[in-house]
Order: structure tokens, then sequence, then C-alpha cells
């Protein structure tokens, strides 16, 4: 099966991303498009309306993750697989995940005009809330498919209004009943921008990921008391706010003590009563920390631990560091990453190997099968950022190294 001169349709897939960025369009030209919202589902029927189109089989799981496939010629084989998210971070961009999963209909559209038959079937996933800002862990779909957590743990997964992930998958009408994984996939290949600044300062268009950094996730609970804003003298309070912002100044610290590798952030954070003139009697916060190793992550998990208990002591407070969901840093398949490589080569895409500061889907994905990644050049380096922004260019050079890393691999006999 020859690929010379097939190339993707730079327009099209750029006039896709566009028209998927409409929905949750915010007036700074991001995204705002959280996992299982009515946004959402638009999202979803809109990719699923696009695959019907292009004559794609469709499949929905129990834990909402589509599947839309393209026939290979022997029936025997499991599918080589792409895809990414649609959903977004509350102030997210127009491609983070978006991309890696537009960029797997335009290679089945290509196929279907070139008439190019693969012997392997082409699966285009959208994974279920990767980014976890509604249900906390991320890549709940993803992980649930390789078996990291069963099913009902998944569906059982609780946003902060109590709604679970199984109620909001019904309420979408996202709820399928295929059953999730369990069965083999050839290879995963997943296309995403690079979400940092080395390729576009490097000037190289193509990006081969060999490996993720780990992340370990938390939810810290601090308890107080409550109190009169007038009438309680300064010495006499327990104030979970003032004691949770000093363990943020202490776990930046931390950061900073295990330079250069680690970043440890503190996104979110909830008060109770949340009252003008009420001493704060709780304070809840989310603590995402990395680093490539796994020791020095175990070990920035103790300090982090150390330091929020003594000011929780010394602030008479109490404080519980609750996990919620880890991620061993990983290694994916050197034969993938050999693959995209010479989908570049072939391309005269210059390319360099380089490692995903963020999570993804197909950091899951490596644990049952062999699984590479493309990365682009995104502007600035910017992501989780409403301008967020990439080149169609560039869009399109990843979307060509895609489509010939996944052929090759679909068409081995
Ligand atoms: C995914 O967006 C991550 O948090 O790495
Ligand atoms: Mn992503
Ligand atoms: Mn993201």
């Amino acid at each position: 099966m020859s690929l010379d001169g097939v190339r993707i349709n730079q327009d099209r897939l750029w006039r896709d991303l566009m028209d998927m960025a409409k929905i949750g369009a915010t007036p700074k030209g991001g995204v705002a498009r959280l996992a299982l919202t009515e946004l959402d589902r638009r999202a979803r029927d809109l990719f699923v309306s696009w695959c019907r189109e292009a004559g794609c089989e469709l499949r929905v799981d129990r834990i909402g993750n589509i599947f839309a496939r393209r026939a290979g010629l022997d029936v025997d084989r499991p599918p080589v697989m792409t895809g990414s998210h649609l959903d977004t971070q509350p102030l997210g961009g127009k491609f983070d995940g978006i991309y890696g999963v537009l960029a797997g209909l335009e290679i089945i559209r290509t196929l279907n005009e070139a008439r190019i038959d693969t012997l392997a079937p082409i699966d285009v996933v959208v994974w279920t809330d990767e980014e976890g800002a509604r249900f906390g862990g991320g890549t709940i779909g993803s992980s649930t498919f390789v078996g990291r957590y069963d099913v009902e743990t998944g569906l059982g997964r609780r946003d902060n209004d109590g709604i679970t992930v199984g109620e909001a998958l019904a309420a979408i009408g996202y709820a399928g009943d295929a059953p999730v994984g369990g069965y083999p996939v050839e290879a995963f290949f997943e296309v995403h921008i690079e979400q940092g600044p080395i390729l576009e300062r490097e000037g190289v268009p193509i990006g081969v990921v060999l490996g993720a950094q780990g992340a370990r996730y938390f939810r810290v609970v601090v308890d107080g008391e409550e109190g009169h804003a007038g009438t309680l003298p300064m010495e006499l309070r327990h104030d979970a706010l003032l004691g949770a912002a000093r363990m943020i100044d202490a776990l930046n610290g931390v950061a900073f003590r295990h330079a250069p590798h680690p970043v440890i952030t503190v996104g979110q954070i909830q008060v109770r009563p949340n009252s003008r003139n009420t001493i704060p009697g709780q304070a809840v916060f989310s603590i995402d920390s990395r680093h490539p190793d796994n020791r020095t992550l175990a070990a920035i998990e103790r300090d982090m631990r150390a330091a929020c208990e003594e000011i929780a002591r010394k602030a008479g407070l109490a404080v519980a560091i609750e996990p919620v969901s880890q991620r061993d840093s990983i290694a994916f398949d050197r034969g993938c990453a050999a693959a995209v490589a010479r989908a570049a080569d072939a391309l005269d895409l210059p390319w360099q190997e380089i490692y995903s500061g963020a999570g993804h889907d197909a950091c899951n994905l490596s644990l049952v099968a062999p699984t590479g990644m493309i990365f682009v050049p995104c502007e600035d380096g910017v992501s989780h950022n409403e301008r967020e922004n990439a080149r169609p260019e560039d869009i399109a050079a990843g979307c060509d190294v895609l489509l010939h890393a996944m052929v090759e691999r679909a068409s081995i006999a």
C-alpha cells in the first residue's frame, strides 16, 4: 500500500477545529467545555455526525468513550487506534485534545478519498473526561478502558455538586452499553500540541514523544472553626483559609527544594462557609504534583505532607491529605516512536525526541498496547489558556505524520 503523495487536507482539518471551537467559545478566543455537560454533548454529537458522513461504524461504551471505526480488510485484526479528548479546562483552548480527535477523523477521510485499504481497522476514539477539571482525577475514560479501576468506580466519581459520572453520562445521552476495554489494541497513537515551549523554540515541527512524567493528585481538607469576623480576636482564631494559604506557599517551596524538575500546582480551592464576615471554618484545595522520576515523586509527597501537617499543628487546625489519583512516569513503545520518526522522515519533516510534561490518554493506553505520541508546536508554549494557538501548517504536519505512522502499522501483514 503506497502513501506516496497522499496528504491530509489542511484546510478541512483547520475548519473542523474552528467549527468545534464554537461549542463553548469564550470571549477571548478560548473554549470552556467541561466534561459531560450539555456543551460536551453538542461536541460529541457533531463529531458523531462527521464520522457517520465518513462512513464509520460507531460504538459508545459504558463509560461514554466513543469509538468510530473504519473497517480493515482482515476481520480478525485488532484495531490500530488514535484519539484524544473533546472536553476542555474551564478556560481552555481550541486544540488541547480536540486536535487529536479531529486529526483521527481527517485521516479516515483522507484514506476514503485515496481509496486506501488497511488490513487492521482504524479506530478514532473520544475518551471521556481527560481533563479532570470537573470530576477530579482526569483521564476517566482511558483509565477505565485499560483497567486502572473498574467501571463502577469510574461511573461513581462525583463533581463538586455531587453529580456522578454515570448520572452526567445519562443526562447527555452518552451512557453507552458496549463493554469497556477488555480486548486487544494493536497500537495506539495520539497527536497533541506540545503545551510547552521546546519545539517552537527549536523551530522543529514534529516531536517524537518518548515518555511522560508521573503525577500525584491530592485533595486537601483543612478544618478550623467558624467565628464572627468582628468579634473574635486574632489570637483566638482557627482560620482554615489562612492555614490553607500558608500551606500553598509551603508547597511552592517544596517544588523549589526539589528543583529543577518538579512542578506543584494548587489550582482549586473552596472555602466554607464562604461569607465575608465569617472566619472560614473549612478550606478544601487541590494539589497537582509531577516529576519525571517516580521515587522523587514519592519523596515530594512526604515533604508536602510534612509541610502541611506542621502548619496545621502550629495553627491549631486539622488537615487531611487525600490521594485522588496518581500516574507513574511512563516510557512509550520504542517501535511506535520509530514509526513516528520514519513517518516524519518520509514526509521530509524535521523531528526531535521529546518528553511530555502533561498527562495524556496515551499514558494509560501504554499500559495495554504499544503506544506512541506526536507533538506539534503551539504558540509561546501556552496551553490550558484561552489564548492557546497553533499554526495550520504545523497542525497539518502532525496529522500527516499520524496518517503515515498509523497506515504503516495497520498494513503490516
Ligand atoms: C492534562 O491536561 C494534564 O493535566 O496533564
Ligand atoms: Mn490534552
Ligand atoms: Mn489539558
